[in-house]
């Protein structure tokens, strides 16, 4: 009789087969994977080891191993990712929220206070992970968010209804401040906006290059063309003191800070990711802080 596939020997056969394609967090992958097929979590899989896969679990399996060895993102196959503690709705019109971009959200939170009412502005806002996360942690801030592919905001849309945030956070769809309302002032500017260098494009992840969206990605010849923007930008749409906290790309913090000290930004500072790479930038409008 033919070897039935158990949860044990299908995770052993996935995460050999994903090592096989490159796929780096193999192992990972193939729980959440497996464990979406069994309809549990992946705790949940290490109690079942044993348990033999039906014929309806081995096909739903089959499709999905398909899918991601083609490198299609494991959140894309799922349908959502987990960000700041709250589940997202993603596909590929907006780019996995990562987890560098939670220290965004940590500092700008600590930048609001714990009575923020904002307004907050949230710019490249994609599945609206910031926003939505701001929103829902500060229950009395104001919030709005800007993306330019509408098919991003749609899903963006559909997550702050799923969080019911729709009575403190509207969309807007368009060009970073173009297509706010004229006299809106915010105390405080985030964004995860696009900011890998047009060369460094093709030496990106193939999960990355080949299925999430170049518009989330790519910002001109150094990468800094969207945050020179909204540098310029923002002073006119922030209270005097507001605040800009920017996500950057390994090796952008020198010219970031050079930027922001020469359009008159005080407080400029970066901060640290896990992985000692100065992720975040912030300054505060128009006066040292
Ligand atoms: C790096 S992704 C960040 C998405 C989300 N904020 C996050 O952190 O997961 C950048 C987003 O900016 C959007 N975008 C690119 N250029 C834009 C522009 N000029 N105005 C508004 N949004 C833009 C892209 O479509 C994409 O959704």
């Amino acid at each position: 009789m033919a070897e039935s596939w158990t949860v044990r020997r299908m995770l052993a056969w996935m995460v050999d087969d994903f090592r096989g394609v490159g796929i780096e967090s193999a192992r990972l992958d193939a729980e959440l994977l497996l464990a979406r097929v069994l309809g549990g979590d992946r705790v949940r899989l290490y109690m079942d080891m044993d348990r033999p896969l039906d014929a309806g679990e081995l096909g739903a399996l089959r499709a999905f191993i398909k899918r991601r060895r083609r490198h299609e993102p494991v959140a894309y196959i799922l349908g959502e990712k987990e960000f700041y503690q709250r589940m997202l709705e993603v596909d590929s019109a907006v780019l996995v929220p990562r987890p560098e971009t939670e220290l965004v959200v940590d500092r700008a939170l600590e930048l609001l206070g714990a009575d923020a009412a904002g307004p907050a502005l949230d710019l490249c806002t994609g599945s609206g992970a910031i926003a939505i996360s701001l929103a829902g942690e500060r229950t009395g801030l104001v919030v709005d968010a800007v993306e330019l592919s509408e098919t991003a905001l749609a899903v963006a849309q559909r997550n702050v209804t799923r969080h019911a945030l729709d009575a403190r956070l509207t969309l807007f769809c368009g060009d970073l401040f173009a297509p706010l309302p004229a006299g809106r002032r915010y105390t405080l500017i985030v964004s995860n906006p696009p900011y890998v260098a047009e060369p460094d494009w093709a030496a990106l992840d193939a999960t990355v290059r080949e299925h999430e969206p170049r518009l989330a990605l790519v910002a001109g010849h150094d990468g800094l063309e969207v945050i020179r923007r909204i540098a310029t930008e923002a002073p006119a749409w922030l209270v005097p003191g507001g605040k800009l906290l920017l996500e950057i790309g390994a090796g952008q913090a020198a010219a970031v800070e050079a930027l922001l000290h020469s359009l008159g930004y005080g407080g400029v500072r970066s901060h640290l990711d896990l992985a000692g790479i100065p992720r975040v930038v912030e300054a505060s409008a128009g006066a040292p802080a």
